[in-house]
């Protein structure tokens, strides 16, 4: 299954088929992005390319794309060693056909695994074989496709201890009680597996100064000091009170890069308080929103060390939110359910031209970033 867009429909002039504001194709995240070097992202649920909008927004606004759930272990591995790369397969050949590089998600996590996984009762010993196996089989795969991995995802509690989990020491793959071991091996799994793809450590709550991003800063300098290989941080940034927005988050970025890693923003989201027929409780939200986006935007785009923006999604018809909060919260992406760009939108479009234009220099230092990095 190919899905290709026109390449004409990225430069021509359009109005959707809604009411409402139209969308002006010729403005685009990816083109702004471009100008600073920067990838910008969402993350995707291939079962959505068949849907025509989804596919046009997504391949004239990215020129990045993350599966959602498609590369998880429950998608990937459902039964201990049958491994199915169907939906995963399907982001990579629409990335492909619109010149898109893809991020993966995630290769180790201590949550929704499958029933197979943690109920099955296995030894560290088996623990450590499985693990071994999934990362090596998944990361072989897609070799040379995906750029870059989240290995791990969301070990660190909101205190910078790491959590109990399947693969520390519940019971563990044989390194419990032994700090970020069990990470350290992920990561040499993965770069075995590919040597040239870029390995991430992936949390939430972290994106600001704080004691989980401490944790997550120490354990960095200890894994380069060790050549453990990590190549970057991805700060999730779902940002689920509009009262509590993250503050120091260009600092925490700047203290990465200084270790000599990467910085994605990889999961963005600023979720609106809903009233009972789904709509934001406060017009004023939106502006509220957008000033959020637009001020992570320029942080990262400022900084050569931040290489990619991603959202989590891009439209509000389809996003985490509303779901997980049962309704109380939504509307916290950059496109509308219509697919109308929001405030937020603009606001992002907006901070990306700025931050080209104040200084130019940036593109060169964030090329030089990426190319080194990919040595
Ligand atoms: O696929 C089944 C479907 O067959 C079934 O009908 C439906 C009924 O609920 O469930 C579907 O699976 C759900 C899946 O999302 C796809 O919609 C799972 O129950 C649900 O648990 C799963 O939630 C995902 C969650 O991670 C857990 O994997 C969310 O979509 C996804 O947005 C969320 O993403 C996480 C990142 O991976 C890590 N950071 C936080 C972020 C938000 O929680």
């Amino acid at each position: 299954m190919r899905f290709k867009i026109s390449p004409n429909f990225l430069t021509v002039l359009i109005a959707l088929p809604i009411v409402g504001q139209p969308v002006c194709f010729a403005q685009s995240l990816r083109k702004e992005a471009q100008k600073l070097g920067l990838l910008v992202g969402a993350a995707v649920d291939p079962a959505r390319f068949s849907e025509p909008l989804y596919a046009e927004m997504l391949a004239s606004q990215f020129n990045m794309a993350e599966p959602e759930n498609a590369m998880k272990w429950q998608a990937t591995e459902p039964a201990r060693g049958q491994f199915n790369f169907t939906a995963g397969d399907q982001v990579v050949e629409f990335a492909e056909a619109h010149q898109m590089k893809v991020r993966g998600h995630n290769l180790l996590w201590g949550v929704f695994n499958p029933a197979w996984l943690t109920e099955g009762h296995f030894t560290p010993d088996e623990l450590r074989s499985i693990m071994k196996n999934h990362i090596i089989t998944v990361v072989s795969h897609y070799r040379a496709k995906v750029f870059a991995w989240d290995v791990v995802n969301e070990a660190f509690d909101r205190n910078g201890q790491l959590k109990h989990t399947l693969w520390y020491d519940r019971p563990g793959i044989g390194l419990a009680g032994q700090g970020t071991a069990y990470i350290a091996q992920a990561f040499r799994w993965a770069h075995q597996a590919d040597p040239k793809a870029l390995l991430f450590y992936n949390d939430y709550a972290a994106e600001g100064l704080n004691a989980k991003s401490d944790a997550i800063y120490a354990m960095v300098k200890d894994f380069k000091r060790r050549h453990v290989p990590i190549d970057g941080v991805g700060l999730q940034m779902h940002l689920m009170d509009l009262n509590q927005i993250p503050t120091s988050v260009a600092a925490n970025i700047a203290r990465l890069a200084a270790l000599g890693v990467q910085v994605h923003i990889t999961e963005m989201d600023v979720a609106l308080p809903m009233n009972a027929s789904g709509k934001p409780l406060h017009r004023a939200d939106l502006s509220r929103q957008a000033k959020i986006y637009g001020e992570m935007a320029t942080i990262c785009a400022e900084q050569p060390g931040c290489t990619a923006f991603q959202t989590w999604g891009f439209t509000d018809k389809y996003s985490w939110i509303p779901h997980y909060t049962r309704g109380e919260k939504g509307d916290a992406l950059l496109f509308d359910a219509n697919y109308r760009p929001k405030p937020a939108y603009r606001a992002v479009l907006k901070a990306f031209a700025q931050a080209a234009r104040k200084n130019p220099k940036t593109i060169e230092r964030r090329l030089e970033i990426e190319h080194h990095s990919l040595q």
